[in-house]
């Protein structure tokens, strides 16, 4: 099938360049020239383990061009991928996707095209991405003017994106659901057809994303508009609030004496609740989850209704950041002049994406009470760099530099560097030899046994 994607982010990129990969053929289109172009020569503008691997596969497959005309007229389907950034209020800013969906309608040439919200979009955004289209497409020189003009149908559809940065590929390829909303019959079909490969699970894998052996067939859940909008953010929110959950208990766990770790598989274990997130530690970060909740409660309170499960999610894990600082003050007494590492400022592992990264919000909690801080991370530093520019003189290139007179480090993303790293060769660099174990993940013994005083998140 033809298929253009809007938009190369983590999202249209990953759709992209896996529906290529599958067969279908599908231009990418973006405004941005420098990522068309480096795109074209086959470099990937995100960090993503495999991306470049597929794009290299997938590359008979696709086109970049950042010309609307170049990709809409004659696609099936349409992905509209673009950013929708916080707004100041938290609301999502809809702006790229109102000028998105004008531009797709300037140029839709086909007896029937599905146009796809992918981006995460505040619920009842089909209804006003389908009125935008309707609108721009009814003020059509070319088409007013044209009475033969061939018939051109067009219909909105949901299909949201689960996809986990750094594992972009094997979600996008072995998801556990695709999930299809549109009230059009005819938009989900086009759709099913379109995800026949994956449903099935029919296709040869890529040499380096090896298919799981429990990945037979792929469930389907074909829906309306509404429903397809909604699962997205109930999905994310819950998965929001079973972190914040574990980090409720392990709050609990310090003060009982009991091990998290434990709890957590022992609850973990049956197969209602899962044992998948639930680690504890500093807590959530990212694009989405912060987000998601937020536009959530949001779009309930238009409804003058409240979550309160979905805010004390959010609440407990703005608190396990503060709890980390109060950690190292409870035992350092002074933070003012102390010198604190932090190791890792991605908010999570194999990717440089920095938003809403726990790390950021722990070093401004300790800037604030005087200590002197310094952050370390094996991928994200140029970013952190570019986007925080204040903040660069805190960053290290160097573990030396972090480690060195320090008063105490905290661990805070779960870089797999981080986890095999010789800690023995650093302990006698530090000044006060104290890691706080912000991710769960440090051999408590091991840690002691070098001579460090390991602390957890749980007290
Ligand atoms: C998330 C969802 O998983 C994905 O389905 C959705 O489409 C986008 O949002 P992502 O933000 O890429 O994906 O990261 P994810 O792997 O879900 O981790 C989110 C955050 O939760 C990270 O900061 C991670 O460190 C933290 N986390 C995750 C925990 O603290 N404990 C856990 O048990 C799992």
């Amino acid at each position: 099938m033809k298929v253009c994607v809007v938009g190369t982010g983590y999202v249209g990129l990953t759709t992209g360049v896996s529906l290529a990969f599958l067969g279908h053929e599908v231009t990418c289109v973006d405004l941005d020239q420098e990522k068309v172009d480096m795109l074209r020569g086959g470099r990937c503008p995100i960090y993503e383990p495999g991306m470049e691997e597929l794009l290299a596969e997938a590359a008979p497959n696709l086109t970049f061009t950042t010309s609307y005309a170049e990709g809409v007229p004659g696609a099936d389907v349409v992905f509209v991928a673009v950013q929708t950034p916080s707004a100041p209020d938290g609301s999502p800013d809809l702006r790229y996707l109102r000028s998105a969906a004008e531009s797709v309608a300037q140029s839709l040439d086909h007896d029937f095209t599905v146009v796809v919200n992918k981006s995460t979009v505040p619920i009842g955004s089909g209804n006003w991405v389908d009125a935008i289209l309707r609108d721009s497409f009814a003020t059509r020189a070319d088409r007013a003017q044209d009475q033969d003009a061939r018939p051109c149908e067009f219909s909105v559809a949901s299909n949201p994106e689960f996809l986990r940065e750094g594992n972009a590929i094997h979600d996008t390829l072995f998801p556990d659901r695709i999930v299809i909303g549109s009230d059009n019959p005819r938009a989900l079909e086009v759709l099913n057809h379109l995800y026949r490969p994956l449903i099935n699970q029919t296709f040869t894998p890529p040499t380096f994303q090896p298919r799981p052996d429990d990945t037979t067939a792929v469930p389907l859940v074909s829906t309306d508009l509404a429903s397809a909008e909604l699962i997205k953010y109930a999905a994310n929110a819950f998965l929001a609030l079973k972190i914040s959950y574990v980090n409720e208990i392990g709050q609990l766990a310090g003060k009982v004496g009991a091990d998290i770790t434990e709890v957590a598989r022992g609850i973990g274990l049956d197969q209602r609740i899962g044992s998948r997130f639930l680690e504890p530690g500093v807590g959530w970060g990212g694009s989405c989850f912060g987000k998601d909740t937020k536009a959530l409660i949001a779009t309930a309170s238009e409804y003058k209704y409240d979550m309160p499960i979905v805010q004390a999610a959010r609440d407990v894990n703005q608190r396990q950041r503060e709890i980390a600082v109060e950690r190292l003050q409870s035992e350092l007494r002074i933070l003012k002049g102390r010198k604190i590492g932090l190791l890792g400022v991605a908010f999570k592992p194999n990717t440089d994406d920095l938003r809403d990264s726990p790390a950021l919000d722990i070093a401004q909690l300790l800037v604030a009470r005087g200590a002197r801080v310094k952050l370390h991370d094996p991928i994200a530093g140029d970013r952190f760099r570019r986007e925080y520019p204040e903040m660069a003189p805190h960053l290290s290139d160097t573990l030396d530099g972090v480690f060195d007179d320090c008063d105490a480090v905290v661990l805070v993303t779960k870089w797999a560097q981080y986890l095999e790293l010789d800690w023995g060769k650093f302990v006698g660099l530090m000044r006060t030899p104290i890691v706080l174990d912000g991710r769960n993940v440090l051999d408590q013994d091991r840690m002691e046994r070098l001579g460090f005083r390991y602390l957890s998140m749980a007290g």
